[in-house]
Order: structure tokens, then C-alpha cells, then sequence
């Protein structure tokens, strides 16, 4: 089953009159289960690929499956729908709210989207199967100001994970952290991938991007090409990143 189909997908933004078309044609497929990574030059279209796939910014032209079913065309308020209940959201620009606990903070979507009172007891329980799963049990009640960076993170991962998502998009999310801090995150989307949520991440990272299965090339708005690694593996950790390395030198990365 294809998580996502994108054909021949286009997006321009019009800023001062002048026409920018950022994404020019795009086609791409992401299996169901897939751990795809996007890296290109900045400016090359990866954040606003994005946000086209999942609907958050709607498509100048083409044509978005999401898992069989069309999205490009559905109303606003549709498309919102499936985003909240099928899709999550890694994204920097998302910041979580300030005056909540990280507890709150990773449960709202799922408040936002249950209908009663025996809703939010499964949600609260399966907030706390995430938090513990992603080690911020003992931060839970901490207000977002007093996590390190990778907890704050991982509990970005635990609200984009609240409603069962098929698909998480990420945009760099470990683009804030440090080394320590960006493998906790990874290992966690690697594992969150094993258990069958499909993952997109857009990163600047070799190293990051070498724990994904397969990764894009984005020149231009466009596909340049694209790299098959295969599932992500410890032991061969280092040969991925190398494979990586190069075929990235050899596209002028
Ligand atoms: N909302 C917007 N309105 C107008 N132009 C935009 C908007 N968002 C992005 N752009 C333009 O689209 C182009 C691609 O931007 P995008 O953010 O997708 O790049 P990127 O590949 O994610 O870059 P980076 O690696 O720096 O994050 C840029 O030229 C940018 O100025
Ligand atoms: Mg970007």
C-alpha cells in the first residue's frame, strides 16, 4: 500500500508580484512502513514539500494520494481532519504551548479530537505508555521550559505519536540538538518506524539521514535522484553513513 503518492506536484508562492515556483513537478511514492529522509540544499523546496504532502499548505497543481484516498480537492476542514487523527507533526516551527506541562502539551491533540469522558481515559493512558516509552515519564509535570532539548523533543515526537498517526512528518527534528541529544531522538523514530508508523523527514544531517531506509535528493524543486539504504541497522551504522557521504559528494551536496 502507498502511504503517500504525489504526482506531478507543484507549488509557487507569489511574493511581491514575483513568481516563485518552489516545488516543480514533484513525483514521489512512500510505502507504507517506509523511514524516507529529504536533504538538499536550503532553499530547495524540503520544508514546503512538506507541508504540501500533508495538506498543511495546499498543492498550486498536482495530485496527492494519501494512503488510496485523494486528498488534494477535499475542503479545508476535511483535510484538517485527517491531519489531526492520521497524521503527526514533528515540526520546529511547532512549538509547544508555553504556559502547559509537557504532560498537557502531549495530550491536547488527542483532547482536541476525542468525543467524551472515556475517550480521555484512554488517551491519558496512552500518554503514559508513550511518555515511558520515550523516557520523559519523570518530566511529565515539568512546564516545557524545564526540559533539555532532547526531552523536549521527544515529547514533540510523544504529541505527533498521541493519536496513532500512520505517517509522522518531521522537519528537522534534530536540528536544535546536540549529538547525544539528536541519537536519543533518532533511536526513537527508528523504533517508533520498526513498530510500522511510516516516517518523512527533512534533515541536514549525514548521520540522521543515514538512519533513514531511502533518501531524497532535492535540487530545485525537484527529485535529483535517490538513495536506497535499506532498513536501519547498528552494526552497519557506519558503512551506511559512508555510502551516504559519497553519493551526497557526488551530487554536490
Ligand atoms: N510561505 C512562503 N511564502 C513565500 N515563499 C516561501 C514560503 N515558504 C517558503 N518560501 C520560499 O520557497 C523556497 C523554498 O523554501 P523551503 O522552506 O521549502 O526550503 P528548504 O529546502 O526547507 O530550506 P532550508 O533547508 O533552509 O530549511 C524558498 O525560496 C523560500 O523563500
Ligand atoms: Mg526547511
Amino acid at each position: 500500500m502507498n502511504a503517500l503518492k504525489a504526482t506531478d506536484l507543484c507549488k509557487t508562492y507569489i511574493v511581491n508580484k514575483r513568481q516563485n515556483n518552489v516545488l516543480r513537478n514533484v513525483n514521489l511514492t512512500i510505502e507504507e512502513g517506509e523511514m524516507v529522509g529529504i536533504m538538499g540544499p536550503s532553499g530547495s523546496g524540503k520544508t514546503t514539500l512538506l507541508y504540501t504532502v500533508s495538506g498543511m499548505d495546499n498543492a498550486t497543481a498536482g495530485n496527492i494520494r494519501f494512503f488510496g484516498e485523494e486528498i488534494t480537492g477535499l475542503s479545508a476542514n476535511q483535510i484538517s481532519d485527517i491531519r489531526l487523527k492520521k497524521m503527526g507533526f514533528v515540526f520546529q516551527q511547532m512549538y509547544m504551548l508555553k504556559n502547559l506541562s509537557i504532560y498537557d502539551n502531549i495530550v491536547l491533540p488527542a483532547y482536541q479530537s476525542a468525543a467524551g469522558k472515556t475517550q480521555r481515559k484512554e488517551i491519558n493512558e496512552r500518554a503514559k505508555v508513550l511518555m515511558a516509552k520515550l523516557g520523559i515519564s519523570e518530566v511529565a509535570d515539568n512546564d516545557i521550559s524545564e526540559v533539555s532539548g532532547g526531552q523536549l523533543q521527544r515529547a514533540c515526537i510523544a504529541r505527533s505519536m498521541i493519536n496513532n498517526p500512520k505517517i509522522i512528518f518531521a522537519d528537522e527534528p534534530t536540528g536544535a540538538l546536540n549529538k547525544m541529544n539528536s541519537e536519543e531522538v533518532m533511536r526513537e523514530l527508528n523504533k517508533l518506524n520498526e513498530e510500522g508508523t511510516t516516517i518523512m523527514m527533512v534533515t541536514h544531517d549525514v548521520k540522521v539521514a543515514s538512519r533513514c531506509e531511502r533518501v531524497f535528493y532535492i535540487e530545485d524543486g525537484n527529485i535529483r535522484d535517490e538513495m536506497q539504504l535499506g532498513k536501519y541497522a547498528q552494526e552497519n551504522a557506519r558503512e551506511r553513513e559512508k555510502e551516504l557521504n559519497s553519493w551526497l559528494m557526488r551530487l554536490g551536496w
